[in-house]
């Protein structure tokens, strides 16, 4: 199928690795012209490199999103890098960079507020920066980057699961906001999704938290197991840039307002 984004300008915050890279790879592959973001410029700019190098085209905008000045200076370069933005994708954050213990009785609320600025609160500033101009020339997209955490919390992080509920609910409101302009605005909700992170941080302290030792495939096996999935494999970074490509594409013009779940099946509804 083509899905007519050929030329087509995005911005993936948080590309400069995992689930953002796959991301802006795939847009890169789909033939739109991305710029490629985060705050380590060596990161971004070798992802960035990397779609060239393949044939496509890519720019760089490097900053911090939890602030107003860092997200105003991402915004600025991402506008003119291909003068203009029409695919924006909210993806940079995870949970609190700043929390020494992410358990509930021992995070801070100042935690809970940087993790709040990092994910909701940056992609609601981009959303002020970028969402204007497509609304004026009758065609935009948005696509926020939440969690299954979302609306299947842990008994950790409580940062992190809220942020992306706030995530979700901004999602759906926006949509409303934007109605009948050619704008759309979808989340899609990633489980646990196969990125570097993951595998060499999180898998490898729980392996070895457990006495696995190294043994990172026998903690994804239990996760898999373990954790109420009922798809047979944790998520790829490829099967989350799918659906973005998917919900971008003028074919999907007709889906709003919804939150698709990329998460194996983590997070079972009936709507
Ligand atoms: N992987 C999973 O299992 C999973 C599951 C559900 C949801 N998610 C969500 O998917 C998104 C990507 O996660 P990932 O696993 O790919 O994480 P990752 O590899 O750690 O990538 C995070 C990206 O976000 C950027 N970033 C983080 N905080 C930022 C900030 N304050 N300002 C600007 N950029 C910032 C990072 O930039 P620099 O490194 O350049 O600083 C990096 O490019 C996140 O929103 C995460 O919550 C991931």
């Amino acid at each position: 199928m083509d899905l007519d984004l050929v030329n087509r300008r995005v911005l993936v915050t948080g590309s400069s690795s995992g689930i953002g890279a796959g991301v802006a790879q795939e847009f890169a592959a789909e033939g739109a012209l991305v710029v490629v973001h985060g705050r380590n410029a060596e990161r971004a700019n070798a992802v960035a490199e990397g779609i060239r190098a393949a044939g496509g085209q890519a720019a760089v905008a490097v900053g911090d999103l939890s602030n107003n000045e860092g997200a105003a200076a991402v915004a600025k370069a991402a506008l003119a890098a291909f003068g203009g933005i029409d695919i924006l994708i909210n993806n940079a954050g995870g949970g609190s960079e700043i929390a020494e213990d992410v358990s509930f009785f021992k995070m801070t609320p100042e935690d809970l507020v940087y993790t709040y600025q990092a994910n909701t609160v940056a992609a609601f500033r981009l959303i002020q920066a970028l969402v204007p101009e497509m609304r004026e020339r009758g065609w935009g997209r948005v696509i926020n980057i939440a969690s299954a955490a979302g609306i299947t919390p842990t008994s950790a992080q409580p940062d992190y699961g809220p942020a992306k509920a706030a995530m979700i609910n901004l999602s759906l409101g926006l949509s409303k906001s934007l109605k009948m302009t050619g704008v759309t605005v979808n989340c899609v909700s990633p489980g646990l999704t196969m990125t570097d992170r993951i595998t060499s941080g999180m898998l490898t302290t729980f392996a070895q938290k457990r006495g696995w030792g190294d043994d990172v495939q026998r903690a994804k096996d239990y996760f898999v197991k373990g954790t109420g999935q009922t798809a047979s494999r944790p998520a790829e970074v490829a099967d989350i840039a799918y659906a973005c490509v998917m919900l971008a594409s003028p074919r999907a013009d007709i889906i709003n307002g919804t939150n698709f779940h990329v998460d194996a099946g983590i997070s079972p509804a009936i709507n």
